[in-house]
């Protein structure tokens, strides 16, 4: 169903499409830990097109087209005429011609677009300033493996900076029928548009999407409570600020009081101990939120193996 498409926002995946990347990652997950070869990809290029840092988005990505066969290329803006200002419309037009598919990490999500446009090989979103499909896919595979698969008996909470995270959140919410709720301060709400496409898509599913400034109203009986850093990539001049505007908003133990008794916290990473999570509630969470580092391998190659595969 994939076969071609860009993934750029799982907004613009049907629920059927979410289900086929959650249910081919779960299977190359067991493939990988049983040493069974799966080399989908064989003789694929992925070019890797970074203008923000990556730990595990880089690492995810190159390690799991080398499983599957293929191979990827690291390419930064640094190194990149794009970063000269040669325009994406002929960087694009250019890389379809060497390429299978391009991943994009970036600012603004209109130059993922843009590069998608001009494209006539898939493009994966790897994160822009609004979105960041590839770990909410990710985070509901771990959601799945640790609280069980039917994602539409849960209530998850999202608590902090509505930010790319909290957009796809709703979004992963919208197509899988989960209780969402996102608290966060007043003027930091999650994208407005983002909220009404995801209300519509939720008609779909049955899913129940709120927003709120209350974080102790909303994690009562959640299953899992999410946070992300309260400064993203771009937003650094403005961390300090943030880090008051924001403190009302800590996943600590007293917050978790309120949750069901077996929640699960997850965080993205990179982590900030001291401010959105405490040390505590992050080491007591440390297999949860590592299975998820992991996943984002599994996932992205599913997401590979549906949009660049024969
Ligand atoms: N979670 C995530 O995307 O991590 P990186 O920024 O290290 O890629
Ligand atoms: N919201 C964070 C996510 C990092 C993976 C950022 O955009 O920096």
């Amino acid at each position: 169903m994939l076969k071609g498409k860009d993934m750029l926002s799982i907004h613009d995946l049907s629920v059927d499409e979410v289900e086929e990347i959650l249910a081919l990652a779960a299977e190359l997950k067991a493939m990988q830990k049983a040493g069974v070869a799966h080399r989908i990809l064989e003789g694929k290029t992925l070019g890797m097109i970074f203008e923000k840092s990556s730990t595990r988005t880089r690492v995810s990505f190159e390690t799991g087209m080398y499983q599957l066969g293929g191979q990827a290329l690291f390419l930064s803006n640094r190194d990149l005429q794009l970063g000269r200002g040669e325009p994406i419309k002929d960087t694009a037009r250019v890389l379809s011609r060497y390429l299978d598919g391009i991943m994009i990490r970036t600012f603004g999500h209109d130059r993922a677009e843009e590069l998608a446009t001009w494209t006539d090989i898939p493009v994966i979103n790897a994160l822009t300033d609004l979105l960041h499909p590839c770990q909410v896919l990710t985070d509901l595979l771990t959601i799945r493996e640790h609280k069980g698969k039917d994602l539409s008996k849960l209530k998850m909470v999202y608590v902090g900076d509505g930010n790319n995270m909290t957009n796809s959140f709703l979004y992963g919410a919208a197509k899988t029928g989960m209780t969402f709720v996102a608290a966060t301060p007043e003027d930091y709400h999650p994208d407005k548009t983002v909220f009404e496409n995801a209300l519509r898509d939720a008609e779909e599913t049955g899913a129940d999407l709120s927003l709120t400034t209350d974080p102790y109203e909303a994690v009562k009986e959640a299953d899992i409570v999410v946070t992300d850093t309260w400064a993203s990539m771009g937003q650094e001049a403005e961390h300090e600020a943030r880090k008051k505007i924001f403190a009302p908003y800590q996943v600590n133990g007293d917050l978790l009081k309120k949750a069901d008794k077996r929640a699960i916290v997850m965080h993205c990473l990179p982590a900030y101990r001291g401010e959105e999570i405490t040390e505590a509630v992050f080491e007591a969470n440390a297999d949860v939120i590592f299975d998820e580092a992991e996943n984002r391998l599994h996932t992205q190659k599913a997401i590979m193996a549906l949009t660049m595969g024969d």
